[in-house]
């Protein structure tokens, strides 16, 4: 538990660990976790499933401002739902993994999830990831992450989590590239490190590594602000 109480935001680009970090940090720290990302992973499974044109950035709005976030795991748990079901595992899939960029490039979209992720995060402590999170969603937090790793390691470690082959990497690193790419390019809220953020280059640093970093900058927050 900390002495205060903090908003934190975590960016960076794909495989960089935010969500495994901004879980354990959350948990860690008695805050609520919000993985943008599922967000917009979400949508484009939900467009895909009811085949709406993945390039109809309107009706992509729409089917933004139509669905329902809320929170409710089993027992109370703050788990991430949509209109009232468990987010199904289908949005990691490679099919949503390879569209999720251009579904989150239309603003129609983003300022649908913006306005619902800041609606998630309202009146708690909340440790949100995604890419605009510090630069857009949560400008005022009190700390700001943006994790980062060579291409390699993120590579490697998202094969590890999908339980594919290594074999694999050269393919993996290039579609990581592409999507970072796209990311950082895009016109609207584009992956950028906010100009007050903490960088924390994670390549060789296992994960309770990374997550003591990030209670420790917590701490020295909250520590700055009773000062
Ligand atoms: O976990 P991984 O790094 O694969 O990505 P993610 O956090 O699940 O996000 C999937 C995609 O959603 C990203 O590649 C971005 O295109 C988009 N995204 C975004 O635009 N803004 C956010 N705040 C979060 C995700």
């Amino acid at each position: 538990m900390l002495p205060c109480q903090l908003n934190i935001a975590i960016d960076g680009p794909a495989g960089a660990g935010k969500s495994s970090v901004a879980r354990a940090v959350a948990q860690a720290l008695g805050l609520i976790y919000l993985d943008t990302g599922a967000m917009y992973r979400a949508i484009t499974w939900k467009a895909l499933k009811l085949q709406v044109p993945l390039t109809d950035a309107n009706a992509l709005g729409e089917l933004t401002a139509g669905s329902e976030f809320c929170w409710g795991g089993p027992n109370g748990a703050p788990e991430l739902c949509m209109d009232g079901e468990p987010l199904p595992a289908a949005i990691r899939s490679q099919e949503v993994t390879s569209q999720v960029s251009l579904v989150a490039s239309y603003e129609e979209v983003r300022k649908e999830l913006r306005q619902k992720q800041r609606e998630l995060g309202k009146g708690r402590g909340v440790v949100m990831d995604g890419r605009d999170i510090g630069t857009v969603v949560m400008p005022a937090a009190a700390l700001k992450i943006f994790l980062t790793a060579s291409l390699e390691e993120r590579a490697e470690r998202r094969l590890k989590e999908l339980g594919q082959d290594s074999s694999l990497l050269p393919q993996m690193m290039q579609a990581m590239a592409r999507r970072d790419h796209k990311d950082a390019s895009r016109q609207h809220s584009p992956l950028s490190i906010a100009p007050n953020a903490t960088i924390i280059d994670t390549t060789g640093l296992s994960l309770s590594q990374v997550v003591d970093l990030v209670i420790w900058h917590a701490r020295q927050v909250c520590l700055s602000e009773g000062e």
